[in-house]
């Protein structure tokens, strides 16, 4: 059973939704029927998640309403799965079950099926409900909240998406027992993105209890992540579609989306990607003088801490990551924009950053910082 669970809510008017944080809420049905729209329901999850939740999941929904139509959907595993073909396969299963608008589709696993769940949700005869159940710490700290759904192409990542925000996010968090270590650390990675992009505070309080954090110490880790949901809540409430502040949440990511597929998806973790990121981020801003270095390597450390890498992948053409930067979706008019900061707490968006800059960064040559 569910104990100490917290609730936080995304305010966005008539589609405003909770965030249930809680240990056992896999076996609490009701959170997850409150959400439920209509008479069908599909649970889209995976290979690796179904064996260990599906069951407690679905016998959880099935308890309160015997004439709910439940199907299920499981994908092969990983990001090279976050695929047109996949979210096809979804279309499938709904109309396999004879699903019209009357339906909900729920996406229990890491954040691979919940933005592939989400953006069929969204495509689906132009929008069905949806609701996150995450299993991952980087779905449960980020990518669970805020209703950002797509699927990648050879081209680039989550090129092909959609806003479209959850009727819930229902985070077990004990279901992080289960995650690889690798997996936990990657989480961390944006984590602790929080504290570097806004919150001083919060980066002082990871640097004091990464141990019991990498301990999963249940206290420990259940704060961390209701204070990166309720930083994320507030963000999306301001600034639901990226206009502005919301893109801050991307320190990090021009870099990482581009590492990550420069590396071939699936070698680098999406984490470790934007932990590496976020360290190229810091540099560049201590280089162009708009930041202090030590605070990248306060950074750094923070980051080497949770066992995460800080540097490019060797091997990597500085020049092909630079090209895949260039198809970010923060960039204007062909202009590179980039996510950089003023230091720990304080990230700001900076456009028309010099690409002999970046390259420095990237190949470790230049001023360090
Ligand atoms: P993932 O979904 O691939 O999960 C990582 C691995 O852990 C997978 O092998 C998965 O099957 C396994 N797993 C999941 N839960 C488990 C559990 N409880 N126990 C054991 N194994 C478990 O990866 P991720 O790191 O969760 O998510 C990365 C994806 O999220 C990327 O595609 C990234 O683009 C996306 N993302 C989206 C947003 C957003 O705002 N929508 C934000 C950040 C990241
Ligand atoms: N993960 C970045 C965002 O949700 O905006």
């Amino acid at each position: 059973m569910s104990s100490a669970v917290q609730t936080i809510a995304v305010e966005l008017g008539a589609r405003s939704y909770p965030i249930t944080i809680g240990s056992g809420l896999l076996d609490d049905g009701a959170p997850l029927r409150d959400a439920i729209v209509g008479r069908h329901v599909l649970i889209v999850t995976n290979e690796v998640v179904a064996p260990l939740y599906l069951q407690r999941l679905r016998s959880a929904l099935a308890r309160g309403d015997n004439k709910l139509h439940i199907s299920i959907l499981i994908l092969a595993d990983g990001e090279a799965h976050k695929t047109l073909d996949s979210a096809a396969r979804v279309f499938a299963a709904l109309a396999e079950a004879k699903a019209n608008r009357d339906a909900t589709i729920v996406a229990l696993g890491g954040g691979v099926i919940g933005d592939l769940a989400g953006f069929a949700a969204a495509c689906w005869m132009r929008g069905i409900a949806f609701v996150q159940v995450p299993t991952t710490l980087l779905a449960m700290v980020d990518s669970s909240v805020g209703g950002k759904t797509a699927v990648d192409l050879p081209q680039g990542k989550n090129l092909v998406g959609a806003f479209h925000q959850p009727r819930a996010v229902i985070i077990d968090t004990g279901t992080l027992a289960t995650l690889p270590a690798r997996e936990l650390r990657a989480g961390f990675a944006e984590v602790i993105k929080y504290g570097a992009l806004g919150d001083a505070a919060f980066f002082a309080w990871l640097e004091q209890h990464a141990s019991a954090l990498l301990a999963r110490e249940a206290q420990a880790v259940t704060t961390a992540i209701a204070h990166c949901c309720e930083q994320k809540a507030g963000i999306v409430a301001r600034d639901e579609t990226e206009r502005g502040e919301r893109a801050l949440l991307n320190l990090g990511h021009t870099f990482g989306h581009a590492l990550e597929t420069a590396s071939g998806y699936g070698s680098l973790l999406h984490g470790e990607a934007i932990a590496i990121g976020m360290v190229c981020a810091a540099r560049l801003s201590a280089n162009l003088g708009r930041a202090p270095a030590v605070d990248t390597q306060r950074l750094s450390a923070l980051l080497e801490r949770f066992g995460l890498p800080t540097t490019p992948p060797a091997g990597l053409d500085a020049d092909d990551v630079i090209g895949l930067m260039q198809l970010d979706k923060k960039n204007l008019s062909g202009r590179l924009r980039l996510i950089l900061w003023r230091g720990i707490g304080q990230a700001e968006m900076a456009a028309d950053v010099d690409i002999d800059a970046i390259r420095a960064v990237l190949t470790g040559s230049g001023a360090e910082g």
